[in-house]
This record gives structure tokens, C-alpha cells and sequence, in this order.
């Protein structure tokens, strides 16, 4: 099997980029995914990038994100002058900005004016083409600790507040742009208007970029790569994977082979979803490898959580590849399995480096059965995504919703949601509670409003309790519902207290040698999202 790989299959080519040049501390992703809200298509590059490559790829606009630096310290990252003169349209946030400002000639200075959080800003010019039809007075978010207080010559000031002279900053002729704070995020209230200002006014782009051209796009690339030869994805169950799959299938058909392995830890009902549901709406060709009672064989006697996650992920990795060396097997004499899909997302992509997606993956070589040398090229129809929108691209796939809506859901499963040893009488336990608590909150309406609720087993502790007459030494159950926007920091949901007491009492009721439901009032840090 060769291993020459060609480029995964990607938009790069999108006529209508704009670049978002990542100055550090995660705005940058946050900025692409608001600039496509706005249909217009985004990547990020980090700011080591050349200003010729970037140049190179023909933007039709520049974002420069804001960064923890200050421009004064030494190894700040800066920028060649070169870019804010080829006549692409520039727009700076924060440090971006403030960069933009002295590189151009403003004054940028440490007096001791800053800002951090929600801050007034007073627009001076309504009608500029950043702040038409928004209000004089504005609620922005702030994060900086030096300022600019004389805009560069040829800059118009349009806005400031009580502390910071110069807020914003627009250059029509050069169209060049700039603010101090941070449009991208939610408390800034007119943030979204301004960036499509900037996008549509300042750099004249129209809004055209959808998810729909994503399929038509990936499914012609993927055509091409992978021509008559035949491909293989395993399936989680979750969002990504199948939304991979369901690409894939529509791309090349039968050349493709699904592979899902049933560990027994999934939730109720779940395994069924990827069985039948997933297969009806797709049509894939599914294998599926019933590895409940290894899994159990090879959890019994263990509590501790790391060593639960490194069996189950190794059990994982050993069934997977039986199953691919079966699937192999069979296509002897057909055309050589030679991809592996992956549903690797933008996020993945930019926090590992913004690789090339030209990455092989050496499949393990602790099953017999594979070939010493086998190397599969990869396809990551997804890898310039962003979740929200592969969630779209599943929607207009037709995926069931169950599947397309789900929420993060760990790939141990169930396995590091019994607080114990795993054991089969635990699991249906787990899953009875888990299905209950998410009936009662999908019936209450709070599905998006939650990021994930785990419901976890006490399988150690034990407690007294009263049930009829009768004296009970039950388990507890935890119900974890939390917020988040990335699961980096997270904090506890204020759930509705009728739901919570609807869902304990269905539980204590219905659960056999549950007596107990509590809530977990943590936010993260200190906690983590899952108990283990
Ligand atoms: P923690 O518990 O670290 O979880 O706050 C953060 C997020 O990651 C999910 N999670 C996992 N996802 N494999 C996964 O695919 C795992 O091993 C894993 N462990 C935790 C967790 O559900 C939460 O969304």
C-alpha cells in the first residue's frame, strides 16, 4: 500500500476567504465562527505566518484578533507593514488593533487606562461604516492594558470611551479598520452588526458561504481521492462520526464500510440509534462488533478511573482493528481498503497546529491479521468545521436528530460514570436513571439550554432510606447539569427546581436500590464536567 497521501479533502480553495491571524488566547476561533454567522467563509492562521503567504491566498478581507501580549513587550508578535498596504481590507480587534495603530504610526501607550469587562463606548460617528445604525451609547467588552490615544494620520476616530480616547478607529480610502475591544463576543451587544459591517460594507463581501456548498464541495473532493478504492469509518454514536460516515456514503456508496463497536456502555437506546436509524437514513454498510461481555470480562474487579479509560481504550483499539482486518479480508480481490475516515473538526485542527491534513495514521499493530506496513491515508471531510456547523451538514444529510442535536457524551460512556467497578447490573441501573433525567429534561424543553448532564452511580457509597415500610440501604445517583460553551470551564445549570423534583422522584420511584438523587452544584474548575 503506498504511503503518498494526498491533501485531505478541503475547501481550501474557497475564492472567498478572509483570514483570521491568531494572536493567541482562543479569540481567534471564536472570531472565524462569528465571520461564518455571517456567511462568509473563515480560517485562522497563526501570526507567525509570512505576510506573502497570506497574501498569497488571496483574502478578501483580514481579521487581526486580539492576544495576550502588549505591543511594547519584547517578542510581542508583530506584523509587516506589507499587509495593511496590498489594498486588502484589514479589520484589527484589540491587540490586533492596537498593533494596526502603531505599526501605521498612532500612538499606543501603557498610561494605566485599563479595561477589562463590560464598558461603555461612545460612537462619535453614527453614520461611519462600522457603527451605521447602531445606537451612540454601546455595551462592549473590554480586555487590555494599553491604549491608543492619537489614531495613525489618514484614521478617522469613531469611538471612545470615559477612560480610552481612541476606541475605534476607520480608514475608507486604504480600508483599514480597527476597535479595542472584543466585537466577537456575546456582551459586546452590537458586536455581530460591526464585523458584517466591516465584512460587507468595509471589504464589499457578499454573504454567501452556507453549509450547503460544504457537501457538494466534499463530495466531489472525496470522490476524486478516493476514485474506485474503498474506505472504512468507525462510528462512536456520536455527532461527528456519523456526520463523517454520512459524507462519506453520500460521496462513494458502497465503497465505504462502517464499523460500530458495541462496548455496552453506551446509554439506553443509543446503539439502537446507529443500528437502525443511522443505517436507514444513510443507507451505510454497517458492521457491528458485539463486544459487551469483553469489555465487562476486562473492567471486572477494576474502580480506579484511569485504569478503566486505559482498558476500555485499549479493548476499543483491539476490537476495531479485528473488525478492520475482517473488513480487509473480505475485500480481497475487490479494491484495497486504503482510507480511514475521520471526523476530526477545525478546533482539532487549529489547537494541534493548523496541520496541512496530510497526516497519515499508522494503524497498531498489536492484532494479527494487518499488514506490517498498512498505512491509511486519511479523509476528514470535516476538518475545516466548525461544530454548530457540522451539526447543520447532518441536518441537511438527513441524519436523525437524536443523533444530529446529541450532546457531548464521553467515549468511555458509562464506563467512568459508575464511581466503582463496572458491572452489568450497574450499567442498566445507569442507564435507567440516565434515560429518565434526559425524558424529563428533553419534555421540559432544556436540551440546548444544558451543555450535557452526566448522571453518574455511587456504586460505593450506600445510605439508609425509607421506602414504604420498609428500610432501604441505597445508592446514590449525582445529576451534573452543566453550561459551557467549549467544556473548558463550565459552570453548575440553575435548573428548574419542578424538573429536578420530577426527575428524583421518577428515579427513586422507578430504579430499583436507588434511594437517593443529588445535585452536583460545582462549576469547573474546581470540578470536572464527568465524576469518575
Ligand atoms: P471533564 O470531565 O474533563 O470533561 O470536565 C470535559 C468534556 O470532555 C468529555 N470527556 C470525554 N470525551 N472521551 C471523550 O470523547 C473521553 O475520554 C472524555 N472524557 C471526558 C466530557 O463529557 C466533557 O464534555
Amino acid at each position: 500500500m503506498s504511503s503518498a497521501t494526498p491533501a485531505a479533502a478541503s475547501p481550501d480553495t474557497n475564492p472567498d476567504v478572509v483570514l483570521v491571524v491568531d494572536f493567541g488566547a482562543q479569540y481567534a476561533q471564536l472570531i472565524a465562527r462569528r465571520v461564518r454567522e455571517a456567511r462568509v467563509y473563515s480560517e485562522i492562521v497563526p501570526s507567525t505566518t509570512p505576510v506573502a503567504e497570506m497574501l498569497a491566498r488571496n483574502p478578501r478581507a483580514i481579521i487581526l484578533s486580539g492576544g495576550p501580549s502588549s505591543v511594547y513587550e519584547e517578542g510581542a508578535p508583530r506584523l509587516d507593514r506589507e499587509l495593511f498596504e496590498a489594498g486588502v481590507p484589514v479589520f484589527g480587534m484589540c491587540y490586533g488593533f492596537q498593533l494596526m495603530a502603531e505599526t501605521l504610526g498612532g500612538t499606543v501607550d501603557n498610561t494605566g487606562a485599563r479595561e477589562y469587562g463590560r464598558t461603555p463606548l461612545h460612537v462619535s460617528r453614527n453614520g461611519s461604516t462600522l457603527f451605521e445604525g447602531t445606537p451612540a451609547e454601546q455595551s462592549v467588552w473590554m480586555s487590555h492594558g494599553d491604549a491608543c490615544s492619537a489614531a495613525p494620520e489618514g484614521f478617522a476616530v469613531t469611538a471612545s470611551t470615559d477612560v480610552v480616547p481612541v476606541a475605534a478607529f476607520e480608514n475608507d480610502e486604504k480600508k483599514l479598520y480597527g476597535v479595542q475591544y472584543h466585537p466577537e463576543v456575546m456582551h459586546s451587544t452590537h458586536g455581530q452588526q460591526i464585523l458584517e459591517h466591516f465584512l460587507y460594507r468595509g471589504a464589499g463581501i457578499e454573504p454567501s458561504w452556507t453549509t450547503g456548498n460544504v457537501i457538494e464541495e466534499q463530495v466531489a473532493a472525496i470522490r476524486e481521492q478516493v476514485g474506485d478504492r474503498r474506505a472504512i469509518c468507525g462510528l462512536s454514536g456520536g455527532v461527528d462520526s456519523a456526520v463523517a460516515a454520512a459524507l462519506v456514503q453520500r460521496a462513494i456508496g458502497d465503497q465505504l464500510t462502517c464499523v460500530y463497536v458495541d462496548h455496552g456502555l453506551m446509554r439506553k437506546g443509543e446503539t439502537e440509534q446507529v443500528e437502525k436509524d443511522f443505517v436507514a437514513a444513510t443507507g451505510v454498510q454497517l458492521k457491528v462488533v458485539d463486544a459487551q461481555e469483553r469489555f465487562l470480562n476486562a473492567l471486572a474487579g477494576v474502580s480506579d478511573p484511569e485504569e478503566k479509560r486505559k482498558i476500555i481504550g485499549r479493548e476499543f483499539i483491539r476490537v476495531f482493528e479485528q473488525a478492520q482486518a475482517e473488513i480487509i479480508a473480505e475485500a480481497s480481490g475487490d479494491q484495497p481498503v486504503e482510507f480511514l475516515v475521520q471526523g476530526t473538526l477545525y478546533p482539532d485542527v487549529v489547537e494541534s497546529g493548523g496541520g496541512t491534513g496530510t497526516a497519515n495514521i499508522k494503524s497498531h499493530h498489536n492484532v494479527g491479521g494487518l499488514p506490517e506496513d498498512l498505512e491509511f491515508k486519511l479523509i476528514e471531510p470535516l476538518r475545516k468545521l466548525f461544530k454548530d456547523e457540522v451539526r447543520m451538514v447532518g441536518q441537511e444529510l438527513g441524519l436523525p436528530e437524536e443523533i444530529v442535536q446529541r450532546q457531548p457524551f464521553p467515549g468511555p460512556g458509562l464506563g467512568i460514570r459508575i464511581v466503582g467497578e463496572v458491572t452489568r447490573e450497574r450499567l442498566d441501573l445507569l442507564r435507567e436513571a440516565d434515560a429518565i433525567a434526559r425524558e424529563e429534561l428533553t419534555a421540559a424543553g432544556l436540551d440546548r439550554e444544558i451543555w450535557q448532564c452526566p448522571v453518574v452511580l455511587l456504586a460505593d457509597v450506600r445510605s439508609v432510606g425509607v421506602q414504604g415500610d420498609g428500610r432501604t440501604y441505597g445508592h446514590p445517583i449525582v445529576l451534573r447539569p452543566v453550561s459551557s460553551e467549549d467544556a473548558m470551564t463550565a459552570d453548575w445549570t440553575r435548573m428548574p427546581y419542578d424538573v429536578l423534583a420530577r426527575i428524583s422522584t421518577r428515579i427513586t420511584n422507578e430504579v430499583k436500590d436507588v434511594n437517593r438523587v443529588v445535585l452536583d452544584v460545582t462549576s469547573k474548575p474546581p470540578g470536572t464536567i464527568e465524576w469518575e
